[in-house]
Parts: structure tokens; sequence; C-alpha cells
């Protein structure tokens, strides 16, 4: 009895000590990392490879920020980013394929339908749509507004190639009002004349739709931290899901640990700190969440950068019933706008896709104030009018059945995100470096990096994309290791 009371006190003793002893060696770390979208889990993923003892705290009870695949349907949809925008040096493409991942390039077929339910002039459209899509591709020599550029070159090959057209001023209106609307979905601009036709994005040499289907985009994540199949992940990388950070100290005249303090009471200290947070997070947080502040000219261009909102509204069903194209272009008549007048939101209804990861879903994409009123809007409201959108267009010669699920993303109210991805603004020309601005990190008094920027809006040419992000932080990583690693 009694030597049994012994043993019992040796073993708490001995698993007492363990415990301090484990909390201890893992209370500091080389680097936490803010964040575990794209960004965060590159450079985690790199430093631990590298043997770096890493912390990441991630505010939200999943990994992958931006990047959200979620069961739906026969499968998987994407909330978030659906394509690996070109293969040339692509993180992302190169990752999927050393992982002997076959990623496939999404069909791009489409059909227009006219909100009488018969079939638009599918051939004009897909040419003038073609044509201002590579307009994009040779900018003016001076800053100028997307829109008007875009506007003056359609109209001039109006002129040229379809007189026939000038005529009817229904048909321009409305493709001027799809082609707004396909600008803004690519940009997440609220509208075409926000955005600069001297953009600095550049995109990669390749197919720019490459999907993951239905191993989904999360899977990119997985891979990055060795945890796709179940593998181990990375034995000097700890992960805290749940991790809202409040506040980061960094010491700015002086030198030392840099603490990092989480909504939980929770507090950690490292040598330095990598922050991901999405640009929107820091135009509402950038005065709260350092102490002390941040240089004024990084304040300056997080208020200077835009963020926008592109979001999707996803319905499953019974079974495919669609004709077999991967796109439906939604093509309004006077008549029928008339009719939505008071609820403008529906008339910005131009897109329904079939997503590739899963055969009996349709996704409704919306972008600017569209998507943000999405977001708040009633479910059911939400849900009857997009139903009624699809009835009145696409079931002329079907019977549109009601859906089994619906899901829709919530970009700009979720907290943690406060917005989709980046564009290049008319301050472009005026605050040139803005995007190499926001990724300086601050310095200590000796100057040794204390606090690091990566993130999607951080990339000069790449922005807006996974791979964007996936580079940024892979750059920061690289920042803190003294050689190059793979
Ligand atoms: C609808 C949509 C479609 C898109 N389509 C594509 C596409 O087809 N192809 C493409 O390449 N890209 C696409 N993108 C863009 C792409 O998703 C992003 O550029 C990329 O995922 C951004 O990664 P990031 O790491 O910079 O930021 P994020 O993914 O936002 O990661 C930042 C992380 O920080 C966390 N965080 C925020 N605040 C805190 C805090 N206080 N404490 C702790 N953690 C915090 C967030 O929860 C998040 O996980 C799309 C995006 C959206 C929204
Ligand atoms: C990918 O496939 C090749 C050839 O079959 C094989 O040699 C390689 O080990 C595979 N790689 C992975 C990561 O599975
Ligand atoms: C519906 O069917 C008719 C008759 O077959 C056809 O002419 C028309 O193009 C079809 N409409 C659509 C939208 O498919
Ligand atoms: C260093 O920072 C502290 C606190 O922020 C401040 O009180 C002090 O004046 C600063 N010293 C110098 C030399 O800037």
């Amino acid at each position: 009895m009694e030597r049994n009371i012994l043993k019992l006190f040796y073993l708490a003793l001995f698993f007492g000590y363990a415990v301090c002893y484990v909390s201890q060696t893992w209370q500091s770390y080389e680097t936490i990392v803010i964040g575990l979208g794209s960004a965060g889990t590159t450079a985690a993923s790199t430093l631990a490879k590298a043997g770096k003892r890493v912390l990441a705290l991630e505010a939200q009870d999943r990994i992958g920020g931006r990047v959200m695949t979620v069961p739906f349907g026969d499968g998987v949809v994407e909330l978030g980013a659906e394509w690996i925008h070109g293969t040339e040096h692509s993180r992302v493409y190169e990752t999927a394929v050393k992982n002997n991942i076959s990623v496939f390039p999404q069909d791009t077929s489409f059909a227009v339908y006219k909100s009488d339910g018969s079939l638009g002039n599918k051939e004009l459209i897909k040419e003038l749509l073609d044509f201002c899509l590579e307009t994009v591709g040779h900018p003016p020599d001076k800053p100028e507004q997307l829109g008007k550029f875009l506007n003056k070159k359609l109209m001039n090959y109006i002129k040229e190639k379809h007189p026939e057209i000038l005529s009817d001023q229904d048909f321009i209106n409305e493709f001027r009002d799809l082609m707004n609307f396909i600008i803004n979905s690519y940009q997440a601009s609220n509208d075409w004349n926000d955005v600069t036709a001297q953009s600095d994005y550049e995109a990669l040499e390749g197919n720019q739709e490459i999907s993951w289907h239905r191993y989904g985009y999360k899977t990119f994540l997985d891979l990055l931290l060795n945890t796709y199949n179940n593998g181990p992940g990375w034995p000097s990388l700890e992960i805290k899901l749940n991790k809202e950070v409040t506040l980061i100290k960094w010491p700015k005249n002086s030198t030392g640990n840099v603490e990092v303090l989480c909504k939980d009471g929770s507090v950690y200290i490292a040598n330095n700190v990598i922050v991901t947070v999405s640009l929107g997070v820091l135009k509402e947080r950038a005065l709260t969440l350092f102490s002390p502040t941040i240089p004024d000219r990084k304040l300056t261009v997080i208020d200077k950068l835009s963020i926008g909102v592109v979001g999707k509204t996803i319905f499953s069903f019974q079974r495919a019933w669609w004709p077999d194209v991967v796109g439906f272009i939604l093509f309004w008549s006077p008549e029928d706008r008339e009719v939505y007048k008071n609820d403008p939101w529906v008339l910005q209804l131009k897109d329904v896709a079939t997503p590739m990861g899963s055969g009996n879903t349709l996704t409704f994409w919306a972008n600017g104030d569209t998507a943000k009123l999405i977001e708040t809007l009633p479910e059911d409201v939400v849900k009857s009018k997009m139903m009624e959108v699809l009835k009145k267009f696409l079931g002329k010669n079907v019977t549109v059945p009601e859906p089994t699920g619906m899901i829709r993303s919530k970009w700009y109210s979720n907290p943690f995100t406060r917005g989709s991805y980046t564009y290049d603004n008319l301050l472009k020309h005026d605050y040139p470096n803005a995007r190499a601005i926001l990724g300086e990190p601050l310095l200590d008094a000796t100057g040794s990096p204390k606090v690091l920027f990566a993130g999607e809006a951080t990339d000069l040419t790449h922005f807006s994309t996974v791979h964007g992000a996936s580079e940024s932080g892979y750059r920061e990583a690289l920042r803190l290791l003294p050689q190059t690693v793979e």
C-alpha cells in the first residue's frame, strides 16, 4: 500500500516534470506564423522543413483561409479559390505534379441564355468577350480606367466588324453590363472603372483554369503540411486553431523577442513573427494589432490598396438536369430588367457554372456590392430569387427541379478575411510601391526582421492568387533562413 502510494508519487513527479519539460521547450519558438492560409502554410512548412521550431496560430477552426473546399453535392465544391491560374513556375501546379496528383484544365464551353428562355447569340458574345479579354492584355500608355479603355476599344471593334449591331442599343448595353461583370469577377472589383487598365498583374504561362476537381483545392495545403493521406506533418511545426491573435508586441527601438497575445488570453513568444492576414483584416485592425504602431508608410498603403469581393452561392440537385456545358451566361432583356428594378441585385446574376468537383451542383457567381448583399440577405430570399432566375432562363424546355441543398460564401462578413482578393485600383499610379511597402518587415534596433508580412496582397505581380500568396510565404521564410533551401 505504502509503496504503491510512493510509486504513484514518483510517477506523478515524473509526469509533472515531463509535462513541464515539454511545455518549456515549446514555450518559445523561433517563428510564429499568424494565419494558415496559402501564405502562412507555405511559410510555416518551409521553415519547419528546414528544422526551425514554428508555431502557427490560426483564428478559424480550419486551415486554408481563402482556400475552402467543402463536401457538397456528390463531391466537393470550392467556396474560395477554384483554379490554378497558369502552370509555368506555379508553386501550386508544381506541388500537385510532384505528388502525382492529376489536376486538369476545366473545359470553358458556355451557352448564352436570354431572360425569355431563348438561346442568345453565343458566337457573337464569345467573339466580343474574347476581344475584350485580349484587349486587357494590351494596356494603354497612360493610366486609364479599365472600363473606359475597354468600352472605347469595344465600340471601335463593333464599328469595324459588326456595324449591324450598332443600332441594337439594348444588346450593346447588356453586353457592356456583362463585360463589366466579368471584369469584376476576375478582379474582385465593384465596377470595371475602379480598376486601372495598367495593372501590374502578370499571368503565369499555361492554362488559366486548372482544377483540383474531386481532390479539392485544400489538398494543396495538406501536401504542404505533409498531412495528405494521413501524413505525419512536420515534427517542428505546432499548429493551433481557434487562436485569434489580438496583439503583436515587437521590439522597435530595442531588441528581443516578439510577444503574441491571443483573444483567449494566451501569450506566445518567438524570435520573430510572420503576419499573413488579408489586406481586409489589416484595414480593420492595423491600428490595434501592433504595439508599437506600425510605420505611417505602411498604414498609408493599407489604406490605399483595394480588396474586393467575389462570392458564390451553390445549389445541389438530385441529379444534373442542365445541358452539357460548363457555364451559362444570363443575358437580360430590357423588359425583364424592368421586372426586377426593385431587386437590382438579381439583374447582376449573370453567370452560372458547374464546378468540377461535384457533378450535381450549380454555382451562381457574384461580385462587388452584389456579393456583399447576398452574404447578408435571408437564405430563403436568396434561394427563391436564384431559383426563379434559373427557371426563367433555363426552364423553357426542361422542368427545373427544387434544389436539395444550398451553400454560400461569406468572404466579406468573415472578420478573418473581410474580402476576397486585391486588385490594382487607380491609386496605383500615385503609390506605385504600395505592395512592396506592405511586404516590408519591421526591424528591431539592430536591423533584424521581427515582424514579417506575407499574403496575396504583398506579391508584386501575382497578387490575388493562391500562387502569389504561396510565393509570398516562401519569400518571407527565406528571409529568415541563412541559406537557400529547396
Ligand atoms: C471566391 C474566391 C475565389 C478565388 N478564386 C481563386 C482562383 O480561382 N485561383 C486563385 O489562385 N486564387 C483565387 N482566389 C484567391 C485566393 O484564394 C487567395 O489569393 C489566397 O488564398 C490568399 O491566401 P493568403 O494566405 O494570402 O490569405 P488567407 O487565405 O486569407 O489566409 C490568412 C489567414 O489568416 C487568418 N487570420 C486572419 N486574422 C487572424 C487573426 N487575427 N489571428 C489569427 N489568424 C488570423 C485567416 O483566418 C486566414 O486563414 C479566390 C478567392 C476567393 C475568395
Ligand atoms: C510519383 O510517381 C512516380 C512514378 O510512378 C514515382 O516514382 C514517385 O515516387 C511518385 N511520387 C510520389 C510523391 O508519390
Ligand atoms: C427548346 O426547344 C425548341 C424546339 O426543339 C428549340 O427550337 C429551342 O432552341 C429550345 N430552347 C432552348 C433554350 O434550348
Ligand atoms: C524607445 O521606446 C520607448 C517606448 O516605446 C520610448 O519611451 C523611448 O523614448 C524610445 N527611445 C528612443 C531612443 O527612441
